[in-house]
């Protein structure tokens, strides 16, 4: 099942430009498979969710169609039912949507993949995805004359530029941690950004 799944979601991300290719599924993999065994969580489910945690994702794919593509591959794997819906739910509840998300997880499954995309998403990688993301999506790399957008109450289709993105999201994410383990990686990442950015602003105001 693994296997099959690996395929499908190679498949999927296949030609990906804006951060989201398959080395980011196999980073979010590994960590979740890491922040699962010390957190106990049952990691076959583990392992699932987080390779096909952004097959689902309405920024990449068109919904509706992408559930019941998933649907139908989880019938060609035969999954059962209880499996089906312990990785529906995290797929369903782990995206960050301005953090309107955060409460609804509930399965330590979910925790650690959710840890393990949000890891992805900071320190010197997650940088590097972002610009990617925002070149892909057609925002500028820094434009201070645009005012700050808060993803809260702004849709996220409004334009922007990159560095606005570490203040609507990148920078909280280390305190929307689940784990422990997860908390002592991202405050390191944290701590990098944070130095990123100043050197960044230093550059540019120079
Ligand atoms: P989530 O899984 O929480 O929904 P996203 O897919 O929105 O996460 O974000 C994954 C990564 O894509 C982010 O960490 C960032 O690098 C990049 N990204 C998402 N939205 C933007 C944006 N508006 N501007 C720049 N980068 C973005
Ligand atoms: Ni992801």
């Amino acid at each position: 099942m693994i296997k099959e799944t690996e395929q499908y979601v190679k498949d999927f991300h296949q030609g990906d430009t804006s951060g989201h290719d398959y080395s980011h599924i196999e980073r979010v993999r590994k960590m979740a498979l890491l922040l699962g065994e010390q957190e106990g969580a049952d990691l076959f489910i583990v392992e699932m969710a987080a390779l096909l945690h952004d097959t689902v994702d309405d920024k990449l794919t068109d919904e509706v169609t992408a559930w019941s593509k998933l649907e139908n591959f989880f019938e060609k794997i035969e999954l059962n039912v209880e499996q089906r819906e312990a990785i529906k739910h995290i797929l369903k509840y782990m995206s960050f949507k301005g953090g309107k998300n955060i409460s609804k997880l509930e399965s330590i499954e979910g925790k650690v993949v959710q840890d393990a995309d949000r890891l992805d998403a900071i320190g010197a990688i997650g940088i590097a995805r972002t610009f990617m993301f925002a070149g892909r999506f057609g925002d500028m790399m820094y434009n201070p004359a645009i005012p700050p957008r808060d993803l809260e109450t702004a849709d996220y289709r409004e334009k922007t530029h990159a560095i606005n993105h570490f203040y609507e999201k990148l920078f909280k994410l280390k305190d929307l941690m689940n784990t422990e383990s997860g908390k002592k990686i991202a405050a390191d990442r944290h701590r990098f950004m944070e130095q990123f950015i100043d050197q960044f602003k230093t550059e540019w105001h120079s």
